[in-house]
């Protein structure tokens, strides 16, 4: 099946109850790894690139190229998304171009006025070429490819004024933060989350920093709209282990231990084994 936009999955996803997971890839091994993990489960997915991981992967026309590749040679079926994460105005339109189904426009550190004129311009494009796009209000704390917010909570107002600019999916502040929470953090502020969704309505929400964050939390913001759900450092991490184990067990010294199918297949296993417990969290299984 060819890429999708969002639209479908997430306002199936809104009505339904559950969220649909957000992977991030940064290689060949983590988008088949993903890919192949929401076939078995029959789940839709978002793969979501930012821009470091773009420039990484040689650029977009090449992210575009192999996700199409793989779309066709593994016999996906499954609804799948190829979304520009954190996107700056630039990156958004050259995703656009590349070929990617679904954007976000991160204009949450421009004033107000700036991200609502921004954030306009990329809707009508992304209305006119069939495209999904997710915008933000209040910076998502911690730090990601060198895009740094402070973690702050969403003015449920403002929110309203960007959700009415024809966005298809909407990421709100909560007090989330990407990559591992501190011992101090206070937990997502439901009051916001709560207060943003009456304002919203129908709109997906969209939770970024879903790494480490408790399930009971995951499943209370899913209750209150939350309908998309970003998840990268975590599969990070399980690649990480993975590989550190199978390294100090010595066994890229054994036989052919050092061809690089085999020494980073225990990476691909871990993250697959992730992908597949955020989608039972999140309850997309079977919702294809
Ligand atoms: P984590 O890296 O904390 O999982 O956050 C991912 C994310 O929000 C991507 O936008």
């Amino acid at each position: 099946m060819a890429l999708v936009n969002a639209k479908e999955m997430l306002t199936k996803a809104k009505e339904g109850h559950y969220a649909v997971g957000q992977f991030n890839i940064n290689n060949l091994e983590w988008t088949k790894a993903i890919l192949l993990t929401a076939q078995e489960l029959n789940s839709p997915v978002i793969l979501g690139v930012s821009e470091g991981a773009g420039k990484y992967m040689c650029g977009y026309k090449t992210v575009v190229g192999m996700v199409n590749g793989m779309l066709e040679e593994l016999n996906i079926t499954v609804p799948v998304a190829l979304h520009l994460d954190h996107g700056s105005y630039e990156g958004a339109k050259a995703c656009i171009e590349a070929g990617f189904s679904s954007i976000m426009f991160d204009g949450s550190h421009y004033p107000i006025e700036e991200n609502v004129e921004k954030t306009k311009e990329l809707v009508a494009i992304c209305n006119e070429k069939g495209l999904s796009i997710e915008a933000e209000v209040g910076s998502i704390g911690g730090e990601e490819d060198g895009v740094i917010g402070a973690g702050e909570c969403a003015d449920p107002k403002e929110c309203k004024m960007i959700a009415d600019l024809g966005v298809t999916m909407l990421a709100a502040g909560i007090g989330n933060i990407h990559g591992k929470y501190p011992e101090n953090w206070q937990g997502l502020n439901f009051d916001v989350l709560d207060a943003v969704q009456q304002l919203t309505g129908k709109m997906p929400l969209v939770l970024h920093g879903g790494t480490g964050i408790p399930a009971d939390m995951i499943k209370k913001a899913i209750n209150l709209g939350v309908s998309k759900i970003n998840v990268n450092t975590e599969c990070q991490l399980a690649f990480a282990a993975a590989t550190r184990e199978y390294i100090e067990a010595g066994k890229d010294q054994q036989g052919k231990g050092f061809d690089p199918r085999k020494l980073l297949a225990p990476g691909f296993e871990a993250i697959k084994a992730t992908v597949k417990e955020k989608m039972e969290l999140f309850g997309s299984i079977g919702k294809a």
